[in-house]
């Protein structure tokens, strides 16, 4: 039988020929069919999930919503309480115990048991390095002195219970003035 009479012989050359060239015509082989067709059920699977779902965002969108639950936590972690705000805790006996607890297990081993101080300050006299106020000391609490050795606190504790930290050394310390509620 002749080579180029079979209808799909590998080796027959197709007519035309482009300056002196002649191609092949021969079937495209099996593994790049599969390619391309995985790829188009792949796309159309990609698609509808991504349009359909809603589980995919797009790159920024995914950011800008990260961002701004981050900065949502920020705020309801972060909102400094009022000098008021902190002389009413200091009066409330569960948030003086609670914040009792905090100071055993992180504070006590510089500030000392009685809270006269040791490689922290004295936290029960009137001398206050730091702004003896209620918020002053929240905040020096809060973002600490690095330098000196007083450690960040607001991270480790979070805002609330830096809070009842503070509340319990005020309700200590008598030489602090009392904002009323
Ligand atoms: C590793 C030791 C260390 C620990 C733990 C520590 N502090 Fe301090 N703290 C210091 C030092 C040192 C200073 C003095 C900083 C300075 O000289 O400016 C200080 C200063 C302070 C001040 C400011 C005093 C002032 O005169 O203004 C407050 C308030 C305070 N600490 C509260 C706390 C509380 C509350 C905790 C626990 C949550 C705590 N500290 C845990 C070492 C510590």
């Amino acid at each position: 039988m002749n080579k180029n009479t079979k209808h799909h012989d590998p080796e027959a050359l197709r007519n035309h020929s482009y300056d002196g060239i002649q191609e092949y015509d021969k079937k495209l082989p099996n593994w790049w069919l599969f390619t391309l067709y995985g790829a188009m059920v792949f796309a159309a699977g990609y698609w509808a999930y991504y349009e359909w779902t809603g589980h995919m965002l797009p790159g920024y969108e995914s950011v800008e919503q990260k961002v701004a639950e981050f900065q949502k936590n920020m705020n309801a972690n972060g909102a400094a309480p009022t000098d008021a705000k902190l002389c009413e805790m200091s009066n409330d006996p569960a948030v003086v115990a609670s914040g009792e607890k905090i100071y055993v297990t992180n504070c006590l081993a510089c500030h000392g048991a009685d809270l006269k101080g040791g490689i922290g300050q004295n936290l029960v006299d009137a001398t206050w390095l730091h702004g003896g106020t209620p918020t002053d000391i929240y905040n020096t609490v809060s973002t600490g002195v690095a330098a000196k050795g007083m450690p960040t606190w607001g991270p480790v504790l979070g805002a609330s219970r830096v809070a009842e930290v503070v509340a319990f050394l005020i309700s200590k310390n008598s030489t602090i003035e009392r904002t009323a509620p």
